[in-house]
């Protein structure tokens, strides 16, 4: 008897160890890189759930201060939150803690369009390379950018957060700005996908796009993106898409975004999710942020009721997982809060130099010799802009102002106009601009000069610099009024300053520190240069005035067209430009409920050049203080595609650098196309002159093609192609030629509604 109860006594003892060791092991049971399914199947559904919505549980403090969301934490299985914070143009969060001196200020790097228009990926890389140290030395473990919808109109508020009108050049910068912010270990979020491009209303505008002009436009760059950066998440954009919000778009999150283009991260909505969460996570919207409680209890109600299979909820779940242990947080990384701000802000300098366009330089105005005397117009001068309003904003240690980079580099300003500009309060000076019925504050409204003074000054100094600024921001289009166009003020500005300056034989150097594409052919012909240097970020006033004293040659080439009136362009007539125009019955206001993309692929150069509409100044289009001569080119093409160089030489008497954009014409017949289409790009090194560099260029037959809706497919004809070697889309170098011998196809789902 004893032995039997003795021997009870063991099992149990040895069933009570297991008991516990087995707890102990399920209890002990952390979320690593190799347990993945392992943690799925031990978490509860309420777990589940929770990590599929943002935000903190109560009471739960993130340890970065001020960023715009999280990832929840389930400290049972090991899984820590995770920290997103935007933006495009440097890290943003707050740059003051309580219980603590110590700031946390971030760089504000150029704005996306300013990256852009230096053509040069690796230059993107390099500044995301620094700016992604900040994500990571800051505690942050993925930064929401980039930004990269298509400029459909230049009055889109945001366009200053994105690159371009046109795919591949956005698709290439982004691809680029991705690898940068990555190579840190740390993640990023392309933004906003797709077809948000335009902020009126931009919650609920349903944006009515050909599955054609989605293909070719708006959904290319984000497929270049995605299979040449390999973004860790997606951010889903607010607006719907042909009838469904695209957070709702299982055709878009998961049939062409990852059966189609491998897409393997995690998708996110913007901040603000629909009520229909459940059609959110069942349609591939893995995550909702910045997350509610009221999401948790309707995906608990959908799994209870069975709305969401299992697998469909595991299936989010396990990306999130395979994110959450990408991140430095994941892996404990000890971050010091002490980037290298100093050596970050020359990263931000070199970038503005790069990005910064010439648009003028009539009798070789610029560069000057650096010690003029000069006289610096415009309220803009000092209050000069880094950066667009909103989400993108970076809360910098300080911007610097052309009063202070002119001096710095040499330059002798005009003491009383400079004092009067300081004397200026620019938040006093701002104008209340009416939009959608409530009053925001634009600043930069201009200061008249009185002619009797402009003409003291031109006597007294050697050359005028006018400042035009512009400030865009999230939220908000833009208007034609006193910002696609100059105010009245601005435009007697530099027509009194151009007079009395050229009646003593001087000249006018305009500066354009505008977030977006303005009016300019109508006094365009009043300056003797223009300079273009955008919201180029808080050291680009330097770079100005670098350029001006030709300490750098500009490089710079546009990344949009600049047209010579607003309704030249085809989606003018289907764009808000008078948003406080508001119809009482909700959805049915054109342009504001919904947009019809009625120009479908006809954006930018793709309709001006095309129809030999002029345009003020044409895509791709930059100066040099150097001249470049290119050599005939070489075409190697089979099945796969085709590959060619071209050699480029500094015909001029200063070292420079030349963007040289590779256009392809397709055979005549078939679709209806673009005469000309960019397909790569490429920029030499600093050329010496005389020196020459040749520049490859390879181009796959699936990046030729164009997309046939009918058929659902990808074609490229068989037939002759021209191969274009342009200076700018208009400024055609040389040209080649190749015979595609046969046609080929790409099949794709016919998954984004509307034809
Ligand atoms: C904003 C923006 C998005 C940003 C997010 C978080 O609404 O649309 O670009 O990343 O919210 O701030």
């Amino acid at each position: 008897m004893k032995k039997t109860a003795y021997m009870t006594m063991l099992c149990l003892a040895g069933s009570l160890l297991v008991a516990t060791s087995t707890q102990a092991q399920t209890s002990k049971l952390v979320l690593r890189e190799d347990n993945i399914e392992e943690v799925v199947n031990a978490m509860t559904t309420e777990e589940k759930v929770t990590l599929l919505v943002g935000g903190l549980p109560e009471g739960f403090k993130s340890e970065v201060k001020g960023v715009a969301g999280h990832t929840r934490p389930i400290e049972r299985l090991g899984i820590p939150y995770t920290v997103l914070a935007d933006g495009p143009a440097g890290l943003r969060f707050n740059p003051t803690r309580e219980g603590t001196d110590q700031t946390f200020y971030c760089t504000g790097f150029p704005t996306s369009t300013l990256l852009a228009s230096s053509w040069d990926p690796e230059l993107v890389e390099t500044v995301t390379t620094a700016m992604g140290n900040e994500v990571l030395e800051y505690g942050v473990d993925v930064l929401l950018a980039p930004g990269m919808n298509i400029h459909r109109n230049p009055l889109c508020g945001r366009n200053f957060e994105y690159y371009s009108e046109d795919p591949v050049l956005s698709g290439k910068m982004a691809a680029a700005y991705v690898r940068g912010i990555q190579s840190n270990g740390v993640g990023t979020s392309a933004k906003h996908f797709a077809a948000n491009n335009q902020e009126t209303n931009r919650t609920e505008n349903d944006a009515r796009v050909s599955s054609r002009a989605l293909r070719e436009i708006y959904l290319k760059n984000f497929e270049i993106v995605i299979k040449e950066g390999k973004p860790w998440t997606v951010m889903s954009s607010y607006n719907a898409l042909n009838g469904e919000y695209t957070q709702q778009k299982q055709g878009l999150l998961t049939t062409v975004l990852r059966d189609e283009w491998g897409f393997d991260g995690i998708v996110m909505t913007d901040w603000g999710g629909k009520d229909n969460t459940v059609k959110s996570a069942k349609s591939g919207n893995d995550l909702m942020e910045p997350g509610y409680q009221m999401e948790i209890d309707r995906l608990m109600a959908a799994v209870k009721d069975g709305q969401i299979s299992q697998e469909e909820l595991d299936r989010n779940v396990r990306n999130l997982l395979n994110y959450i242990v990408k991140t430095p947080r994941f892996k404990g990384y000890k971050y010091s809060n002490k980037p290298n701000l100093k050596a970050h802000a020359q990263v931000a300098r070199q970038a503005a130099q790069e990005g910064i366009v010439l648009l003028k330089n009539d009798k070789s105005t610029l560069p000057m010799n650096g010690s003029e005397k000069v006289a610096l117009y415009g309220v803009t001068s000092v209050d000069f802009v880094p950066i667009g309003t909103g989400s993108g904003q970076v809360n910098t240690a300080y911007t610097v102002n052309m009063q202070q980079a002119m001096t710095e580099a040499g330059f002798t300003l005009d003491e009383h106009l400079a004092e009067f500009y300081r004397s200026i309060d620019a938040q006093e000076n701002a104008v209340d601009m009416m939009e959608r019925g409530r009053v925001t504050r634009r600043k930069h409204a201009e200061i008249a000069v009185s002619t009797k003074a402009i003409g003291l000054q031109a006597q007294a100094n050697d050359v005028a610099v006018v400042v035009i600024g512009r400030q865009a921001g999230e939220g908000e289009d833009r208007i034609l009024k006193d910002d696609f166009e100059l105010s009245a003020v601005e435009r007697e500005l530099l027509q009194n300053v151009a007079m009395a300056y050229h009646a003593q034989g001087k000249k006018m150097i305009v500066v354009l520190n505008i977030g977006g594409v303005i009016e300019t052919a109508s006094w365009k012909h009043l300056a003797d240069a223009i300079v273009l240097p955008w919201s180029p970020g808080q050291e680009g006033a330097h770079a100005v005035a670098d350029i001006l004293a030709g300490k750098v040659n500009p490089s710079g080439k546009l990344s949009m067209t600049f047209p010579v009136s607003y309704m030249d362009i085809p989606s003018s007539k289907n764009f808000p430009y008078d948003p406080t125009d508001r119809s009482p019955r909700r959805g049915t206001k054109r342009n504001v409920d919904f947009t019809e993309y009625e120009e479908g692929i006809w954006v930018g150069y793709r309709y001006f050049q095309t129809n030999d509409v002029e345009v003020s100044y044409p895509f791709g289009y930059g100066l040099s203080y150097t001249t470049f001569a290119y050599s005939k080119p070489t075409v190697k093409a089979d099945a796969n595609g085709f590959k060619a160089t071209v050699t480029v030489t500094n015909t001029g008497k200063v070292a420079g650098r030349e963007v040289v954009e590779l256009y392809v014409a397709t055979p005549a017949g078939g679709l209806e196309k673009p005469a000309r289409e960019l397909k790569a790009f490429g920029k030499t090194k600093m050329l010496a002159p005389g020196e020459s560099e040749t520049l490859t260029f390879n181009v796959s037959a699936y990046e030729l093609a164009s997309f046939n809706e009918d058929a659902s497919a990808w074609e490229t004809a068989s037939g002759n192609y021209q191969v274009l070697f342009g200076a700018s889309v208009t400024d055609i170098r040389c040209t080649s030629a190749f015979k595609m011998s046969k046609a080929q196809a790409w099949k794709v789902n016919d998954a984004l509604g509307k034809k």
